[in-house]
């Protein structure tokens, strides 16, 4: 049988990693035969805790289990890690300034991103914890590993596009694809279905563009603060989902069509420049992901795209400015 896979994982003890432990051991991520090994970290306080999520994932009893650990020492966690998936950053609490959080984020990423040189030259990383795209911009200069190794979370914002285009036109979800969620995990990305078709046609012939320009992109934007004023949690069960679909596809290819992921680029894509981490649209094969480049951009667009680039070029400038 194969040798594990390492995946570190911070913020273990969190609601969107018990959410996201039982598929990554079931095989639907890394495939059917792929053993895992998991690589639990959490703060020194969630100890406890954590030591009734290792439990469990023994408890799961799934055959590709090949052990968890828990422990509190970035080092342990991200040794010899194949996979690491950045759930925990300190979130912003009432009353707090952006400063003040990123200045907290700053620092954990920074620390993780030194203890992530104990990991697998190969190490692939997904950021999930918020600020997403500036975190991992924090953690691409602080460890050392190559930008294309490094990747956010976007796909959580383009599940949510791609189910509320299928919903509106009475479609299902998979007869929906070529959405795409430009920039940054924020209220300022662009969801964007200039290119997307539903059961083949252009979703510009078959939604109304008032609602496709209106109340479709709000609502996107604004889908998590919704979640977290309805629950009062954040979304954990639909982002352990689109972390598992990231991952997937990442590792084992998207097949035809895109997806939307968080990369560094070369700035020769989109007019997005190098050094920020921006949501395009992007294919995988072989384990690397390449950007679909070349799609015709128009005004509308061009304007929301620029405007989410702003935004995060604004918090990559606060972060440096806080190292
Ligand atoms: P949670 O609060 O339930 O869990 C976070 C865990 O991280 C806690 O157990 C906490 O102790 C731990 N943690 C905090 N600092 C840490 C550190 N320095 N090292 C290791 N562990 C640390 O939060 P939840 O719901 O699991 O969400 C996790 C993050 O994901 C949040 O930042 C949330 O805003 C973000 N998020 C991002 C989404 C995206 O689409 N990019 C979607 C949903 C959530």
């Amino acid at each position: 049988s194969k040798a594990p896979v390492v995946v570190a994982i911070t913020g273990g003890a969190g609601q969107i990693a018990y959410s996201l432990l039982p598929p990554l051991l079931s095989g639907s991520v890394f495939g059917p035969d792929q053993p895992v090994k998991l690589q639990l970290l959490d703060i020194e306080p969630a100890m406890t805790a954590l030591s009734g999520v290792v439990m469990e994932c023994e408890d799961l009893a799934y055959p590709l289990y090949a052990g968890a650990v828990g422990t509190s020492d970035p080092m342990v966690a991200f040794a010899d890690a194949d996979y690491a998936i950045f759930l925990g950053a300190f979130p912003r609490k009432e009353g707090m300034e952006r400063k003040d959080v990123m200045e907290k984020n700053v620092g954990i990423f920074n620390s993780q991103g030194s203890a992530l040189k104990g990991a697998k030259p190969g190490v692939k990383c997904l950021v999930v914890g918020n600020p997403a795209n500036t975190n991992a911009a924090i953690l691409a200069s602080a460890s050392g590993v190559p930008k294309e190794n490094i990747t956010c979370l976007t796909r959580l914002d383009h599940n949510r596009a791609r189910a509320m285009v299928a919903i509106k036109a009475g479609a299902a979800v998979d007869a929906v694809s070529g959405v795409i969620i430009w920039g940054n995990h924020s209220s300022t990305q662009y969801p964007d279905v200039r290119h997307a078709t539903v059961e083949g046609k252009k979703v510009l012939d078959v939604l109304a563009s008032d609602w496709l320009e209106g109340e479709f992109v709000t609502t996107v934007q604004k889908r998590g603060a919704a979640i977290i004023a309805a629950r009062k949690l954040s979304s954990a069960a639909s982002a352990a989902k689109a972390i598992c679909d990231h991952m997937r596809d990442w590792v084992q290819g998207t097949g035809d069509g895109f997806v939307s992921m968080g990369v560094f680029t070369d700035g020769s894509k989109y007019g997005v420049p190098a050094g920020i981490c921006y949501s395009l649209p992007c294919k995988c094969a072989g384990g690397e992901w390449t950007v679909v480049d070349g799609l015709p951009i128009d005004d509308f667009s061009r304007a929301a795209m620029d405007k989410t680039k702003a935004e995060l070029e604004e918090e990559l400038e606060l972060a440096k400015s806080l190292l």
